[in-house]
Parts: C-alpha cells; structure tokens; sequence
C-alpha cells in the first residue's frame, strides 16, 4: 500500500509545509529555513547514519520517515544501547491522513523494507513524546511494547521497542 523513496532536494518545499503543520510543529522542532533543511536532511543525517525517506501512498509523497542504526548515531543518543538496534521515525504530513489507521500499517511495511536492507537488526525503537498519545498507541498497533521513560537530548521521551 505504501513506498518508501529515498528524501532528495525535490522534497525539501514539502518537508517544510508538513513541518509547518499544527500537528508537526511541537514535535519536530526544525528550521523554516529550506538552505538550513537541506544542510540537515541531505547532509548531517545522512552522515550521522540517519536515512532519511519520503512515505508515498499511491505514488503521492504523504510523510516523511526515517531509520538509523542506534549504536552509530552518537551526540549523546542511545549510548545503552546494543549493536543490532535501529530506530525510526515518522510524520503524515497532511491531517487528513491521521487517524485513519495510515500510520500503524506504515510502520509495519516500513519495518520490512529496513529488515530487507539491515540483516543484522535485532530491535526496533521508537521514542514519541509521553504527551503523544496518539502517536503512542499507534506505536503499540504496529507492535511495538512500551519500555520506559527515558532521557534523550531532545527531552523525556517513552522508549518503545519491538524484538525479533
Ligand atoms: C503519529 C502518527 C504516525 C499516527 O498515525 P495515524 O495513522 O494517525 O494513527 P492511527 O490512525 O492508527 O490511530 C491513532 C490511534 O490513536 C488514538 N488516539 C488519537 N488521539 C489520541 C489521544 N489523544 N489519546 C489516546 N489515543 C489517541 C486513536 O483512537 C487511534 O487508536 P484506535 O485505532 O485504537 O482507536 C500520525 O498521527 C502522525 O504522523 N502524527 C504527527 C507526527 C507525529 O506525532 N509523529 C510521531 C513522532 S514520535
């Protein structure tokens, strides 16, 4: 149902509107600023292992998501954490894709599509704010379990995990 296709330059006017977006705004605090966007996105992330994917429903770009390898990211992220750890993150860019059961079937076709390309992964974490609470139980219908709250250099956030 969904494609992943890898952020380019293209995307960068509309990863500003979805980052613009009330829903987006407190949770993804980025510039508004497409140079500094695309320092970001096309350049740090990448290098820092973060890569990142624009979510396509029927060929049309609808989100952003984005995985890494927990143990290279550094800057005081995941130092607990094992070799085998990925992470990811995501945002339906428009309202009018929330809510309707997008996110969770998301997670989990893109979660095949990372198995694919990493075959050393042994768990999956995700790290919404406790606040989130939709974006929490979406996480628990795509299969992730709750572990506990945590520490990150972004704030407190509640570490989730799904095993293989
Ligand atoms: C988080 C996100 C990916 C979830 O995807 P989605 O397609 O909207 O999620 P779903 O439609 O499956 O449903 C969300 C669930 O949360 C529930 N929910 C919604 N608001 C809620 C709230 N305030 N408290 C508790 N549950 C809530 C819904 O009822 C639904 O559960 P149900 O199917 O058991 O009734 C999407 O909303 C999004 O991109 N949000 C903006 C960015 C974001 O928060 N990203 C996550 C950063 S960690």
């Amino acid at each position: 149902m969904f494609t992943f296709e890898r952020f380019k330059e293209n995307h960068l006017s509309l990863l500003r509107r979805w980052l613009n977006a009330e829903h987006s705004k407190d949770i993804w605090q980025e510039s508004d600023d497409i140079g500094k966007l695309k320092i970001k996105f096309l350049d740090e992330l990448p290098r820092q292992g973060v890569l990142p994917f624009v979510i396509a429903k029927d060929h049309k770009p609808i989100g952003y998501i984005q995985y890494y390898d927990a143990t290279k990211v550094g800057g005081g992220w995941w130092e607990a954490e094992l070799n085998g750890t990925f992470g990811i993150d995501l945002m339906i860019g428009s309202s009018v894709h929330h809510g309707r059961g997008f996110g969770p079937t998301i997670i989990k076709e893109f979660i095949g599509f990372v198995r694919q390309k990493e075959s050393s992964i042994r768990s999956i974490i995700i790290d919404p704010a406790p606040k989130n609470r939709r974006a929490i139980r979406a996480f628990e219908k795509a299969g992730f379990v709750k572990e506990s709250e945590i520490e990150t250099p972004d704030g407190t956030a509640l570490l989730m995990r799904m095993t293989f």
